[in-house]
């Protein structure tokens, strides 16, 4: 894996065998491998998640905030987010290995210690370091302590978190207006603060230069294209992505890409904040917010989170021999 500044090559995203993190000063982009007959943990994190299931098919469950479990399956091409705090993990029981693409909503650090998730900052030579956001360690659960077993899920899985996911049939791709003659077709699902998109461009697609107050990071999972960002002084980058590679606009930077060679590019988008707020993404947009209040934790209040008493060495800390 080599990062320079604002790109960083990843290889062939499905022979990654742990998630790789990449962080920017709003969010950061995770890259999940979920092989064939594996499982996550049930666990949280304070971050707003938004994704997209780049491959193979898995099954999402979901904890309320009254202990009822959501489950759905989730084809490849589906959309999801995941609310802040609420309990959840993702299984892939089928004969095919799954590659998750997800963006985290990194808000205010509610935790101030130093223990965080190995990750590659990609960030360009004029940007400060400090301004740089870092992942936490998600918190695991166990499901028995909420009275749950997983030999429910079955039952589950009859009572999908409609709102949160979007499978590929329900997110029409829409054209995005780009002054150029190539046009610019992309599916595009919005959380609070992220919007993922999927954005197919074809021949020698050349966007216009332009701005906007999100950071932006790109997944090339199809073709390539140049892409180029402006910074103070004259200063820019400019380099050519590739299938495997992840490059990240920081806000405000001028930017564009180019299709140089004609192929087209398939790319999976995140902006932080959501690109939702422009009207011609706004038309297209299909919003990821649960029905059900339950499912929908209040970021203005706080609630008591059980966490896996297992994973906890209350005994040695109350006898002081930790
Ligand atoms: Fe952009």
């Amino acid at each position: 894996m080599t990062c320079m500044g604002l790109l960083v090559r990843v290889g062939d995203w499905y022979r990654l065998t742990d998630k790789m993190v990449v962080t920017g000063c709003l969010g950061a982009v995770v890259v999940l491998p979920l092989p064939a007959g594996t499982a996550q943990r049930p666990s949280f994190i304070e971050y707003e998640k938004v994704g997209y299931v780049a491959r193979g098919e898995v099954a999402l469950f979901i904890v309320d905030q009254i202990n009822r479990v959501f489950g759905q399956r989730l084809p490849e091409g589906s959309f999801y987010r995941i609310p802040p705090t609420l309990v959840h993990w993702f299984d892939n029981a089928g004969p095919s290995d799954a590659t998750l693409m997800e963006g985290l909503v990194i808000g205010p650090d509610w935790r101030s210690w130093d223990d965080f998730v190995p990750s590659v900052p990609l960030a360009a030579d004029w940007e400060n370091m400090s301004d740089f956001k870092r992942v936490h360690w998600e918190w695991f659960v166990d499901l028995g302590q909420l009275g749950l077993s997983v030999s429910d899920a079955p039952r589950w899985l009859e009572r999908p978190p409609v709102g949160l996911v979007k499978t590929p049939r329900e997110v029409n791709p829409v054209d995005v207006p780009t002054n150029q003659k190539v046009p610019l077709k992309t599916r595009v699902a919005c959380g609070d603060g992220a919007t993922v998109m999927v954005a197919e461009r074809v021949g020698t697609y050349h966007s216009a230069p332009h701005v906007h107050s999100a950071e932006q990071f790109n997944l090339v999972v199809g073709g390539s294209n140049w892409a180029y960002a402006m910074g103070p002084q004259g200063r820019y980058f400019a380099d050519e992505a590739k299938v495997g590679d992840v490059f990240r606009f920081p806000p405000y930077s001028v930017h564009w890409a180019w299709c140089r060679d004609g192929g087209g590019s398939h790319m999976v988008e995140f902006h932080f904040p959501g690109l939702h707020g422009d009207p011609d993404v706004a038309k297209g947009v299909v919003p990821l917010r649960a029905e059900d209040p339950a499912l929908e934790p209040r970021t203005d209040r706080s609630r008591n989170l059980l966490v896996d008493r297992a994973s906890v060495p209350v005994a040695a800390v109350e006898a002081g021999t930790l």
